[in-house]
């Protein structure tokens, strides 16, 4: 199937400067070639032009022959504004490069799916399609290759395959995860492809600036519960959203990251180890294991100050005597404070961040904070205006005076303060 004589391909026209300025866009700017090669994954493929395109991207489709037996190019025409590519001889470019021009263009190129066939073909660097010439032809040093793998089991366990991936990392590829589970052949197992808003996070994960490259970072985040009795306790409403958006900005920064979970129901960022607890003093226990290995820890959960003292083995009843039960407390661990005492902090090895959620008086109550915990950085914002909100605003704290980080949504500013953190570990 080639094209011929058709209108030629559209630069950023006036409907990608309106998806640009449309909201805050992650990827507000950058143009991807989106390539698909054959595999049922290719449905997928659909949905993640969208994305692409949701988050500020322009998106240039290239398909192989392969791939346009599982999906037209009618559907990702419709979906990217824009023609598809197949044919290293379609006629629309003047110069009839097709494999020059659409890679000198793109600030990433981002196939998915990729299928074995085509990794063993870029393993090789040949070049008989479009796509596969378009990625031998790009360069390499300023535009990033992503692939995101999708086949059965059995071909993604084969040696062939794990040896292909291992060389295209050495060659400069970037290859995704596979995803395990239900595959469309009836088996289970890995080799499915990442799902379409995994794929657009590792695309914007690309651009960010890679402050904390080499760092190993750990981030604490959510409530805790303190058991009263088996069926209830005390917790508060801290949704983990902050310490989340963090842990995904620092791993963005070229961090590895691990992530101590309070009890919430938020997806993990792909790449994050993740650690879920449920008390203070398991919370503790899970950071001081990892603290070990650590050289930035940012404590952003909503430790419980108090836990009952005795929690009752079986559930606290009624007995008709309308008479409240009594309870007693006694005081958690701090265990941010716990850290930034120990050794590793204190020989600056281990750089600490606390959080302070207040009602009032933010900046005195953070001043306060910084030399009680003893960290050289303290973020403040108030608790009642952040906890379970998609948006927060920020007031660093330190030794040198005070930084305002305006009103953004909670990732916008994980990004900022990473930033603010990897400066300060600098100077
Ligand atoms: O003392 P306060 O709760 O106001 O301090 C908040 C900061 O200390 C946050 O960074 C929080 O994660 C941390 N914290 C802790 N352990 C506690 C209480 C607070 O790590 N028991």
């Amino acid at each position: 199937m080639q094209i011929i004589g058709a209108s030629p391909r559209p630069g950023l026209g006036a409907r990608d400067k309106m998806l640009h300025s449309e909201a805050m866009n992650d990827l507000a700017g950058k143009h991807i070639l989106l390539g698909l090669t054959g595999g049922i994954a290719c449905y997928k493929a659909a949905e993640l032009c969208r994305g692409l395109i949701k988050a500020g991207a322009t998106v240039q489709v290239v398909m192989t022959d392969a791939a346009s037996q599982f999906i037209t190019p009618v559907t990702m025409q419709a979906l990217s504004n824009r023609p598809v590519y197949h044919s290293q001889w379609d006629a629309r470019e003047p110069n009839n490069m097709a494999h020059i021009n659409l890679g000198r263009e793109a600030d990433a190129i981002l196939i998915a799916p990729c299928s074995a066939d085509f990794m063993a073909k870029l393993l090789h660097g040949r070049a008989d399609d479009l796509l596969s010439l378009t990625c031998l032809a790009r360069p390499i040093e300023s535009v990033p290759l992503l692939i995101a793998p999708a086949m059965n089991r059995e071909m993604w366990a084969h040696p062939a395959t794990q040896r292909n991936v291992a060389q295209l990392k050495a060659d400069g590829a970037q290859v995704l995860d596979v995803g395990s589970g239900d595959q469309a052949c009836g088996e289970v197992g890995d080799g499915r492809m990442l799902e379409p808003q995994e794929l657009l996070e590792a695309v914007v994960a690309l651009f960010q600036p890679k402050s904390l490259q080499g760092q190993r970072v750990l981030v604490t985040a959510g409530p805790t519960y303190e058991p009263i009795d088996p069926v209830r306790g005390i917790t508060n409403l801290s949704s983990g959203k902050m310490g989340f958006a963090i842990a995904r900005a620092a791993l963005e920064a070229g961090a590895e990251v691990t992530l101590v979970a309070g009890p919430v129901s938020l997806g993990t960022p792909r790449g994050v180890r993740r650690i879920d607890v449920r008390s203070a003093r398991e919370m503790q226990q899970a950071v001081q294991a990892a603290a070990e290995d650590t050289s930035v820890f940012i404590a952003t959960a909503a430790v419980a100050d108090w836990r009952p003292a005795n929690p009752a083995e079986h559930k606290i009843k009624k007995d008709g005597s309308a008479q409240a039960p009594t309870l007693s407390f006694v005081e958690n661990p701090d265990i941010l404070a716990g850290v930034a005492q120990g050794e590793r902090a204190r020989s600056g090895a281990l750089y600490c961040v606390g959080f302070a959620a207040e009602s009032q008086d933010l900046l005195a109550n953070a001043q306060a904070k910084l030399a009680r915990k003893g960290v050289p950085l303290i973020v403040a914002n108030l608790g009642p205006a952040t906890f379970g909100q998609d948006d927060n605003a920020l007031l660093l704290v330190d030794a040198k005076g005070v930084t305002e980080l305006p009103r953004a949504d909670k990732q916008t500013l994980a990004r900022q303060l990473v930033a603010e953190i990897a400066h300060r570990l600098k100077s």
